[in-house]
């Protein structure tokens, strides 16, 4: 029977397989440090396919870099062999929600993720620590300490004289938080969807850094958007020269998307006061067909300057027609312009013209429709956001609301407005919205009223480490002890108020959130290194769980290993006087209880799951574990049968 292998998977494996897509020939094999055969990257061969192209030693070159770097992307890679442990106690609606918190640090859990959410993920939104120094509760200053900076990156000689002046602007500030956010964007950037969006919200201090950090992950023709956000219109009066009122939200792609792909659906009164028309196929306006910009003409676009053939009555045709007037796309001064379309389209949509008699001569104009061919209508946001419901103080005050108090629990949360404008334009439907900095929850909140008034069912999954709040703050006075309490308290308040204020009929009112703490593996570290283990290891070993694990424990570390959507739904059912779960009735079937017998393993396999696992020191005599395979061969051949 196979084993679980229980840690993330090494992502240096998957980058090989990746590269041997595109250059087979690029990829080897030689023997590891045991002997063992695996896969390995000839970059002799690979230099070859790249000779014109190869940057060598210390040639100048454009790229991002900074001390750290190094081990910022080996920490990306590097597997981990902790576990999802689930939180029945914290958690709302359990068995039933689709949404997840997950506690812990983001870096652990990206990497706990991968499996089960390998592209998955429509949209990301992510507020990390600003680098500003500032004293918030949590902790915000990824700079890194002078001397160690020095030290590093080589500015100091043995004898610890300095070797170059050093600036502030010289990076010492920022490699920190460079080295924190980059491996956590690498592993982001593989749960996004082809069609997914990331947001980050950032100030003036890592803006610059984000972008090239952002340009070097995403690439830089991916670029969406860069926003201002107008969050605070009395500015910062503490600022030196000029006092910020404004943040940016930064939006890149995994792959270049459609014209349109984040355009924003149209208010119904939007579209009341602009479409006033109205035919078959819907409310229309009318837009002049010639192009209104005198820098286009026939003396440019010689292709879009031709005739219209107009009746008495308004009749129009693109062939020439006995007894119609020919219609040019002149400007009332002579001057020979051009139309917007091409006469192939205008053949094709030409139901779509209408002529107008605007002072003694005939206008041409076309239709433009509110809705497109596929019932949306939809508008491109700005690039400058600047109303009331977008500022920070707008975020305080919802969350103050839901926690009855004027005392700041939590500094500055993100507007919830904010959020689910952002919503509209990355996520659709049922989405999965990610965000790993989630702070207070403001996304989890958004999510579920944007689901709320809409009637759509985007899921969230938040993550936010159980960083300790300050002891003299105002959320440790109020009884929070560190900020994931904060998040998940202010979630479970947002979803009672939601539900009591009007809500679409079609929500499926999910207001519930299933909590996964992350910490140490469920086994014993011998499973892991068994040449690192002395006798009384081995013996420790016979059970390889440790004893304060709980069956569902189990459970969960075996749908992170096996990636299985750990939204699913869990029955937990007695078989014979045995726990057995049940995930999404037969996707799953997890027994983790000892004495299993021949006549349990064969009532198991009659549900023919897809899957199934037991504890590999569970059945009652060691002819049973052989012969599990082998009943299941027999009674469901498709099942995948695994032991941990
Ligand atoms: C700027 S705040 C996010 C605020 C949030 N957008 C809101 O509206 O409430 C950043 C959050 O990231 C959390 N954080 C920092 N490092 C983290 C890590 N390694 N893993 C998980 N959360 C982390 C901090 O505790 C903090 O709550």
């Amino acid at each position: 029977m196979d084993k679980m292998k229980l840690h993330t998977p090494t992502l240096t494996d998957a980058n090989i397989a990746r590269l041997r897509k595109m250059f087979p020939g690029c990829v080897t094999e030689t023997r590891d440090d045991n002997g063992a055969v695996q896969m390995a990257v000839d970059f002799d061969q690979l230099r070859q396919e790249f000779s014109d192209h190869i940057v060598e030693g210390p040639q100048e070159r454009y790229h991002l870099n900074w001390p750290g770097k190094r081990e910022a992307l080996l920490m990306a890679n590097a597997p981990i062999s902790k576990t999802l442990r689930p939180a029945r106690e914290d958690s709302v609606n359990f068995d039933t929600t689709q949404n997840l918190f997950i506690e812990g640090d983001n870096l652990d859990a990206l990497k706990l993720l991968q499996e089960t959410y390998l592209g998955k993920v429509k949209m990301i939104y992510i507020d990390p620590p600003y680098n500003t120094g500032n004293d918030f509760v949590y902790r915000d200053d990824f700079a890194e300490n002078t001397e160690e900076f020095f030290r590093r990156s080589n500015q100091k000689d043995e004898s610890g004289n300095r070797l170059i002046a050093n600036a502030k602007s010289n990076g010492r500030f920022h490699s920190d938080w460079l080295g924190m956010v980059y491996p956590r964007l690498r592993l982001a950037r593989n749960l996004l969807s082809d069609d997914g969006v990331i947001i980050a919200s950032i100030d003036e201090n890592e803006i610059t850094n984000l972008r090239r950090l952002f340009d070097e992950v995403f690439g830089e023709g991916n670029l969406l958007f860069q926003i201002t956000l107008l969050c605070n219109p009395k500015g910062r009066s503490q600022d030196k020269y000029v006092a910020n009122c404004h943040e940016y939200l930064v939006g890149y792609s995994k792959q270049s998307l459609p014209k349109g792909a984040i355009n924003i659906p149209k208010e119904d009164d939007e579209i009341a006061a602009s479409y006033k028309l109205k035919d078959k196929r819907g409310r229309y306006r009318e837009i002049e067909l010639r192009n209104t910009h005198r820098e286009y003409g026939k003396y440019n676009r010689e292709n879009l300057y031709y005739p219209f053939y107009v009746s008495d009555q308004g009749r129009v045709s693109i062939d020439s027609q006995q007894g119609f007037e020919k219609i040019f796309p002149n400007w009332d001064d002579g001057f020979e312009g051009c139309w917007t379309w091409g006469v192939d389209k205008t053949r094709q949509q030409l139901d779509e013209i209408v002529t107008r008699k605007v002072k003694g001569s005939w206008k041409i104009y076309r239709k433009n429709y509110a809705e497109s061919e596929d019932g949306e209508s939809t508008k491109q946001v700005k690039s400058i956001w600047t109303e009331k419901e977008f500022h920070t103080e707008k975020g305080q005050a919802a969350f103050n609301t839901l926690f009855d108090s004027k005392d700041k629990i939590f500094q500055s949360p993100k507007s919830v407005a904010t959020i689910k404008q952002l919503l509209l334009m990355g996520s659709k439907k049922d989405s999965i919205v990610m965000d790993f900095f989630a702070g207070s929850g403001t996304t989890g909140h958004a999510v579920m009223d944007q689901n709320a008034g809409d009637g759509e069912s985007r899921k969230f999954i938040l993550i936010q480490i159980a960083q300790e709040t300050a002891t003299d703050s105002k959320a440790r006075e109020t009884g929070f002890s560190n900020i994931a309490e904060i998040s998940k308290e202010r979630i479970r308040r947002a979803g009672v108020k939601i539900l009591e204020g009007e809500c679409h009929p079609a929500w499926n009112k999910d207001v519930g959130f299933r909590v996964l703490k992350i910490d140490t593996s469920n086994m014993i570290d011998v499973y892991y290194a068994p040449d690192q283990t002395n006798q009384k290891g081995l013996f420790d070993a016979v059970d390889n769980i440790k004893p304060d694990r709980r069956p569902e424990d189990l459970l969960f570390q075996v749908l992170v290993d096996w990636g299985v959507d750990l939204t699913l739904p869990i029955r937990c059912e007695m078989v014979r006087g045995k726990t057995v779960f049940f995930v999404d009735e037969n996707a799953l079937i997890a027994c983790f209880d000892t004495d299993i017998t021949e006549d349990m393993v064969k009532d198991l396999a009659k549900y023919q799951p897809l899957r199934v696992v037991f504890r590999d020191t569970g059945f009652v005599s060691d002819a049973v574990k052989i012969n599990v395979e082998q009943i299941f061969r027999q009674l469901s051949p498709t099942t995948d049968v695994k032991s941990i």
